[in-house]
């Protein structure tokens, strides 16, 4: 992994409108680097925005009633929020592409894999159409399906719901993207072959020198597969450090709540503690800390006023009063 930064999101915040004068803002001001050659995990409980986030990073907001209404998201040196809709289609694929938790949203049911895939290719490179045919076939043996030739000629509902994530994650690697985006890319695969895929995923990101925003509840996967995580709170980063420190020293309570409820091998436990209450709902935000109302820490002032984002060790930043007053 280089410090040199290749996807900068800065103070983003995505408000969904419910009329044109009232919203919700699922995504609320968060600013953090993805670096060169990384794997950067980004987790939370459900309802805490990931997906708007990534949503958001891609330009995909265009059919819901979500808008991107402040920051920066710039790639590689160019800002996707104010590019221009032709700049979108040519970077998103190619230089930028996203692997979808459900696949069937991102293949096209009424299509077979060679002519979208073909498409894909032909749309971002130079290939003719048969260069272009080879070139899926290979991505396809990539991803571990063994007779591409077969699977190229089928239409996505004649595949398993593993061989079309395989699909997907082929597709959206055929362009050797820079930046791809996994939003919960296995959770709805059996443990083995979830295992295999992640497996794939980070091979594929050696090998190319890629960087990927892994997206996922499991922190075993985290542990398994990032350098360094944030964790997302009700719209916000609520902490951010390496993988080892974030296990090790984790310092805001709610990430420490998310680790307890991690089992631990061997430890015979078999009620784990689970964080008591739930995410608060997007249009009765509390009005001080957002995780107050579920900490067992909170004070008066944690109700009251929202703490910042403040840097507490070496490469960690922490969302809690306590921790910037100790
Ligand atoms: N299309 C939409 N319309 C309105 N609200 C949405 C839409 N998509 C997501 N949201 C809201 O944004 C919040 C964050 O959702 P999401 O990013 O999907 O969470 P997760 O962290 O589980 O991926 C949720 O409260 C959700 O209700
Ligand atoms: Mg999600």
């Amino acid at each position: 992994m280089s410090q040199e930064v290749l996807l900068k999101v800065k103070d983003l915040r995505t408000e969904f409108f419910t009329s044109k004068t009232s919203s919700v803002t699922a995504v609320a001001n968060i600013s953090f680097d993805i670096y060169k050659g990384e794997i950067l995990g980004l987790v939370g409980e459900s309802g805490c925005g990931k997906s708007v986030t990534s949503l958001s990073i891609m330009q995909l907001l265009k059919d819901t009633p979500g808008k991107i209404t402040n920051g920066e998201v710039v790639l590689d040196g160019v800002d996707l929020i104010t590019a221009s809709d032709a700049q979108i289609r040519d970077i998103r694929g190619g230089k930028m592409s996203m692997i979808f938790q459900e696949p069937m949203s991102s293949l096209n049911p009424s299509m077979r894999i060679d002519k979208q895939m073909i498409e894909g290719i032909c749309l971002h490179t130079d290939m003719s159409k048969e260069q272009a045919r080879e070139h899926a076939a290979e991505m396809l043996k990539k991803v571990g399906i063994p007779d591409p030739q077969r699977v190229l000629k089928n239409y996505p509902h004649q595949l398993s719901g593993g061989m079309s994530q395989r699909v997907m994650i082929a597709m959206a690697m055929s362009n050797d993207p820079q930046l791809l985006i996994a939003d919960e890319p296995t959770t709805a695969l059996d443990v083995t072959i979830q295992a295999q895929i992640l497996d794939l995923m980070k091979k594929i990101q050696k090998e190319e020198q890629s960087s990927i925003l892994l997206i996922t509840h499991d922190l075993g996967v985290v542990a398994e597969m990032c350098s360094r995580v944030i964790v997302m709170y009700a719209g916000k980063i609520v902490e951010e450090a390496p993988v080892g420190i974030l296990f090790n020293n984790p310092t805001h309570p709610y990430t420490q709540g998310l680790i307890a409820s991690v089992p631990k091998l061997g430890s015979g436990v078999k009620v784990l503690p689970s964080i008591p209450g739930s995410v608060p709902d997007l249009s009765s935000m509390p009005e001080g800390c957002r995780f107050a109302p579920r900490c067992k820490y909170a004070t008066e002032k944690c109700r009251t006023q929202e703490p910042p984002l403040a840097v507490v060790g070496e490469n960690q930043k922490c969302r809690c009063w306590l921790k910037i007053e100790e």
